[in-house]
């Protein structure tokens, strides 16, 4: 089995934390002057934890859009969550895992046919679908599947706002004709789905959704007898409100649901779950003065992992890598991305040191969410390298939940990044000692 090296996962010594890893590559010089991420196992770890704890009753299947890298998903796998894919090629990514097709739900509502004669053949059976069209498709090609009903159910205030000018029937209007015609078509309607939009501030759009999900089951019971079951309640989800959205999440599951046992909640987390878990560090390798105001030129742009400011409406802090030791005053400074293109242009007007220089690097937090997954190599710029980490005792506790995993390991005692470290790197920076706190780099298994 051929390990790649970004599928490594390195286990590090208690009390070493992200930003001393960050420092540690930086400085190493093995990164040259490309950008890289450090990927924090146990921050994903700990957001799925959240999730449990907080949402007891809603399944999470993890939106694989989001980020589909190998080592996200296995983890996810680890845990236990289940997967919303989009596409034939996120079905068998997932299923490569060895993840059962029942653990699947393909929430596209607009489906290619070959994308969908591959769900059928894989039994991958759970499908959303919103228009009479859909319907017809699937009665032709997976008519044994079990389906959901998207409905629309925007929040007012979202990262990612008007999700229904895409997708959803209105719940009012539509939605009882389209259940009526799927009932008449002989096909198995088990559930209603929503997605109030990603990055959702105004939580009591769930509440709403969840109000009209409880009348159309009502309605669907009365009028066409049928009896559904599942509630799907999408994406949207974010660490700055979790605690207030499941607040509203969970009074409204006991005010519309309580009295059916037989309801099964599912979810489709994507940002809430990887989001924190990815820290981009970038380095400045050019800036000139114009207009009096400081230009500094990074190495990673809109067209890399900074496709997140303009595909998903992202605001981003940059954050200095080394100290303001001696207190530099801030000035007003713009940032921008590597490429020739003028739109690449990070932070119009943000606040940095003085003192930042070329060779420095500067830190973007919380980047693990459509950010890998939509990068280019546009202007010939590679997307940046991802370094994992786990920390040993999550790292303890997820080889444990996964046993069949750690036949696969093997164990190295240098970690990967410190392969070719020299004395001094391309910028002519010392570098710094190796701290020698990393135990082993584990491949994660095909
Ligand atoms: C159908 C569906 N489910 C889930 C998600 C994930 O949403 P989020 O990342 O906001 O949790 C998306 C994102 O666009 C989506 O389109």
């Amino acid at each position: 089995m051929k390990i790649e090296k970004e599928e490594m996962i390195s286990v590090l010594d208690e009390g070493v934390v992200v930003r001393d890893v960050l420092k540690d590559i930086a400085m190493s010089g093995t990164q040259d002057d490309d950008a890289f991420f450090v990927m924090s196992v146990g921050d994903v770890i700990k957001q799925y934890e959240t999730w449990t704890k907080m949402l007891p009753t809603v399944k999470p299947y993890y939106a694989v859009k989001c980020n589909d890298s190998l080592v996200v998903l296995q983890i996810m796998n680890a845990l236990g969550a289940n997967f919303d894919c989009a596409s034939k090629g996120e079905i068998s990514k997932v299923l490569e895992l060895g993840v059962s097709p029942d653990r699947i739900i393909y929430a596209n509502p607009a489906k290619m046919k070959s994308h969908l004669t591959y769900a059928a053949e894989k039994n991958v059976n759970l499908l959303t679908f919103d228009s009479v069209n859909e319907l017809y498709k699937i009665k032709m090609i997976h008519p044994n599947a079990r389906i959901i009903l998207r409905i629309s159910a925007d929040s007012y205030d979202s990262q990612c706002p008007a999700m229904s000018m895409k997708f959803g029937v209105n719940p009012d209007t539509e939605a009882y004709s389209l259940l009526k015609e799927a009932i008449s078509l002989g096909l198995n309607v088990v559930g209603i789905s929503f997605h109030v939009g990603s990055g959702c501030r105004e939580t009591d759009a769930y509440g709403r959704a969840l109000a009209s999900v409880k009348n159309l089951f009502n309605q669907a019971r009365d009028g066409l007898g049928l009896k559904m079951t599942i509630v799907d309640i999408g994406g949207g989800f974010q660490n700055c409100n979790f605690d207030k959205t499941c607040a509203t999440l969970n009074r409204a599951f006991s005010d519309y649901f309580q009295d059916d046992p037989d309801v099964k909640f599912i979810a489709e987390p994507g940002r809430f779950m990887v989001a924190s878990a990815y820290t981009l560090a970038t380095q400045i390798h050019s800036m000139r003065i114009n207009n009096n105001q400081t230009m500094f030129y990074i190495n990673d742009g809109v067209y890399g992992s900074f496709n997140c400011l303009l595909y998903d409406h992202a605001s981003v802090t940059p954050i200095p890598l080394k100290e303001n030791t001696f207190g530099s005053p801030l000035i007003t400074c713009s940032v921008w991305g590597p490429t020739c293109d003028s739109l690449d242009l990070i932070s119009e007007d943000c606040l940095l040191p003085s003192c930042l220089n070329i060779g420095d690097w500067i830190l973007f937090e919380s980047m693990g969410a459509y950010t890998i997954p939509t990068s280019t190599k546009f202007n010939g710029f590679l997307p940046p390298k991802v370094h994992h980490i786990c920390d040993y005792e999550n790292w303890c506790r997820i080889k444990e939940s996964l046993p069949n995993i750690i036949d696969n390991y093997t164990y190295q005692q240098t970690p990967h990044w410190k392969h070719q470290q020299n004395t001094t790197n391309s910028n002519g920076y010392e570098n710094s000692p190796s701290t020698g706190y990393l135990l082993h780099p584990i491949p994660t298994p095909h």
